[in-house]
Parts: structure tokens; sequence; C-alpha cells
């Protein structure tokens, strides 16, 4: 089948795809996206998380059908031409990523949560990023880095 949707902003036209493929399979393997990351296939480590229609979601649960005339952000889409999300930058600065598999589905999951809660307290933090799994920093690095982001987005 062919699926029509907007990736980042970008329509994209992909034919022969198997209506059952899962959403991060035509983002990596099909359009060329793979800043959404393959951990586990099963929605438990969050690694593949993306926005669809504005709602984090695990691409890896969402069949390909399901997005057709739909929206998806990845990762990707979260950088513009001037640079680096802040979200992004202070994930850098805070040294929260090691080997980085898990972190573009947390840089969604954490910029997600400061659209919506601006200010957050440790446990909304904890609360928003508690579905994606971290095999390396012990998670305090991230938490300074979700802390660092509301803190310049109080400044700005
Ligand atoms: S790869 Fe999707 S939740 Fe782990
Ligand atoms: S930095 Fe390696 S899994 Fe998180």
């Amino acid at each position: 089948m062919r699926i029509t949707t907007t990736v980042n902003g970008i329509q994209h036209e992909v034919d022969d795809v198997w209506p059952g493929e899962s959403l991060l399979y035509v983002l990596r393997e099909r359009m060329g996206l793979p800043g959404s990351k393959n951990a586990c296939e099963q929605g438990e480590c969050g690694s593949c998380t993306v926005y669809l229609d504005g709602e984090p979601v695990c691409s890896c649960l969402v069949a390909a059908g399901q997005v057709i005339g739909r929206e998806v952000t990845t990762v990707e889409g979260l950088a513009t031409d001037e640079g680096l999300h802040p979200v992004q930058e202070a994930f850098v600065e805070a040294g929260a990523v090691q080997c980085g598999f898990c972190t573009p589905g947390l840089l969604v999951a954490a910029h997600d949560l400061l659209e919506r809660v601006p200010q957050p307290s440790d446990l909304e933090i904890r609360e928003a990023l508690a579905g994606n799994l971290c095999r390396c920093t012990g998670y305090e690095k991230i938490l300074d880095a979700v802390r660092l982001a509301a803190a310049r987005q109080a400044q700005a």
C-alpha cells in the first residue's frame, strides 16, 4: 500500500508498505530518519518515541497504516536551521548522553513535558520520563538536563 503522511513538516509518500509495518520501521528504513531508535519493539523502552498529531507515542507500536494523513514529528524535527532545540542543548551540556540509544526518545518525552509543564517539579520530571529506559547514565544527568532546560526556559 501507499502511505502519505507528514513528517517533520514535510509530506512523504511511501509505496509498497505492508499495513502492519511499524511507524518506527517506516521512519528508519523507508524515510531515512534513523533518529528514533529500535531497542525493544514492544513499547517497553521509549527509545522510539515520536509525536503523532502532537501526542508522544512509541512508534514501534503504531502501524504504518495508522499514520495516513497524520502528522509525525521525530527527534530530527526538534532542531531547526538555527541549531539544536534548547532541550537537546541541555542534554549535551549536562552530560546526559552516553551511548545515546535512549536519547532521542528521552528528548521527545522531555520536550513534551516542558511544553505542558514549563517548570516541572522533580516528581513531574520523573513521572514524564518513566517510560524511557536508559542503561547507561543512572538517570541523574538526564534529570539535570531537564532541570537545566526548564531553568533556561524560565529565563527566556
Ligand atoms: S523500541 Fe519502541 S518502546 Fe522500545
Ligand atoms: S545513554 Fe545509553 S541507554 Fe541511555
